[in-house]
């Protein structure tokens, strides 16, 4: 909706500067001087409007909002915030930000993207927990998640069933179970799990952080890597499986701080390659505060890792838990090229910088584009990093995972809900790897 063409009125004192980038009009308001006042060159407005297809809501942003009208203020909180909460006075067009279900800023990219009938559905609303590790089943038909405590020593993970309509969300125990899968992929027939908790008397028996597979059609599960020359792994957090089934994850510190684990991080966060077939672990980086999402594109040349840091916590096994939010710290997505015959990475290259929290759960669509829940939403960016179109939700999304047979079916997951989109844009098939 197009603003008011004397939208800028404020009364202000009589001293008025005048300068060659403000044009300043008088006019008489009631009790004194009322001025509009124009918005110095550059300024745009309308810096929403809704867009695209109406089967769901699409708000379309006027040059990713590069100018904003005066006076604009984004606070900066401890807390998840979103750009919709910006304040934007002079742009009554901007209060159609928050409500999006789509955020578009590439209208010609993300339209195609959207395809001609885009929709947004809460799903599920679940615990205030961590949920992670979304793996389709497509042989199954059902999406696996886990949910990780609390309540504490919680064990099951949690399954939805694409074969009801509606679907269905029920837990699921694994034999033996496994505790706090944390990142998740499927990859020849099985499902590999980042576990991420780890203790001593966990589900009758002792647990360590490492990799664990499942057979979803036998429900049996197996240890794949429990330790690092005899030291617990922190985190493992997440992780992707390549074309040759080596194993690429991330291991920040975050079982701790969030009590998953009974033991401080006795390995530095670094992000490692792991060959089931020979049991070699090799780290591939050092360098991130907190490594989380991993991702390789569908070519194979390029592995993307998020860094988290942001969000941390202490470390001595005494502090308080949780992670607190750091604005200013770390929370970029860097990309990286795999070198020396696709056994390490190289070129670090930060391509984005979370726009709200923190980018956590990341994967890579068919078509190279690169996916990150951050916050209320997910960020769809494309393989250098520019934002193309956000889809917003009304709960902190850490994962998502696309499911169906064409793969246009988008379902996200995190603290108190599962949603799901259905749009063009299709994952990648990681059943034909
Ligand atoms: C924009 O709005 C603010 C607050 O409503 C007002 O004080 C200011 O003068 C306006 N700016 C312009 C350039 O009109
Ligand atoms: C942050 O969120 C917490 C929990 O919802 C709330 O108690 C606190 O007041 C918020 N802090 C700020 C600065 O908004
Ligand atoms: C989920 O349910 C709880 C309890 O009924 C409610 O407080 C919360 O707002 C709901 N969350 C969402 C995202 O709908
Ligand atoms: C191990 O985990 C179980 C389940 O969460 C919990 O009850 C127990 O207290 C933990 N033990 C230690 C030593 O942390
Ligand atoms: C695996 O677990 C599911 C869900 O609990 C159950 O329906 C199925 O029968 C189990 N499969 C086998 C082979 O035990
Ligand atoms: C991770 O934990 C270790 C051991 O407590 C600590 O030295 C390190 O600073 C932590 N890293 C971050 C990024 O917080
Ligand atoms: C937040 O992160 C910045 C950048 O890493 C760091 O300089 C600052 O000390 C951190 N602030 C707090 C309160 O930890």
């Amino acid at each position: 909706m197009p603003a008011s063409p004397v939208r800028y009125q404020a009364h202000i004192p009589s001293a008025v500067q005048h300068d060659a980038h403000s044009l300043i009009l008088t006019v008489a308001g009631l009790g004194g001087l009322v001025v509009a006042q124009s918005e110095p060159p550059g300024v745009s407005s309308p810096v929403a409007k809704t867009c695209g297809p109406t089967t769901v809501n699409i708000v379309c942003i006027d040059r990713y909002a590069s100018v904003l009208p005066y006076h604009f203020f984004r606070e900066s909180s401890v807390n998840e915030t979103s750009f919709g909460q910006t304040s934007v006075p002079n742009d009554t067009s901007f209060g159609l930000v928050g409500e999006a279900n789509f955020l578009v800023f590439d209208e010609k990219r993300a339209l195609r993207a959207l395809g001609s009938a885009p929709t947004y559905d809460f799903i599920f609303n679940v615990s205030a927990a961590v949920h992670e590790a979304p793996v389709s089943v497509p042989a199954l038909k059902k999406l696996f998640i886990s949910q990780l405590a609390p309540p504490p020593g919680y064990l099951p993970q949690l399954v939805v069933d694409l074969n009801q309509d509606p679907p269905t969300l029920s837990e699921y125990l694994s034999d033996p179970p496994v505790y706090a899968p944390n990142g998740g992929t499927f990859y020849n027939g099985l499902i590999y799990w980042g576990a991420s908790g780890g203790n001593n008397s966990i589900g009758g028996t002792g647990q360590r952080s490492g990799i664990r597979t499942l057979d979803p059609l036998t429900n049996k599960t197996v240890i794949r890597l429990n330790n690092y020359f005899g030291y617990y792994f922190n985190t493992v957090d997440d992780l992707v499986v390549d074309s040759t089934g080596v194993v690429w994850f991330t291991d920040p510190n975050y079982s701790l701080y969030n009590r998953l684990t009974d033991i401080a991080p006795q390995l530095k966060p670094a992000s490692y390659r792991f060959d089931p077939k020979t049991g070699a672990v090799t780290m591939i980086d050092d360098s991130i505060a907190q490594p989380n999402g991993i991702a390789l594109s569908p070519n194979g040349a390029h592995l993307y890792i998020s860094d988290t840091g942001a969000v941390a916590g202490l470390n001595q096994q005494d502090s308080p838990p949780g992670s607190p939010f750091n604005q200013t710290g770390p929370r970029a997505i860097y990309k990286f090229d795999l070198v020396d015959g696709g056994t390490h990475i190289a070129n670090k290259c930060p391509v984005w910088y979370a726009q709200n929290w923190v980018s956590d759960g990341l994967k890579v669509a068919a078509n190279g584009w690169v996916l990150t829940g951050a916050g209320k939403g997910v960020d769809v960016l494309d393989e250098y990093g520019v934002l193309i179109v956000r889809v917003q939700t009304n709960y902190v999304v850490q994962n998502f995972a696309w499911v169906g047979d064409d793969l246009t079916e988008f379902w996200m997951m995190g603290n108190n809900g599962i949603s799901r989109a259905r749009w063009a844009l299709q994952g990648q098939d990681l059943a034909a790897i």
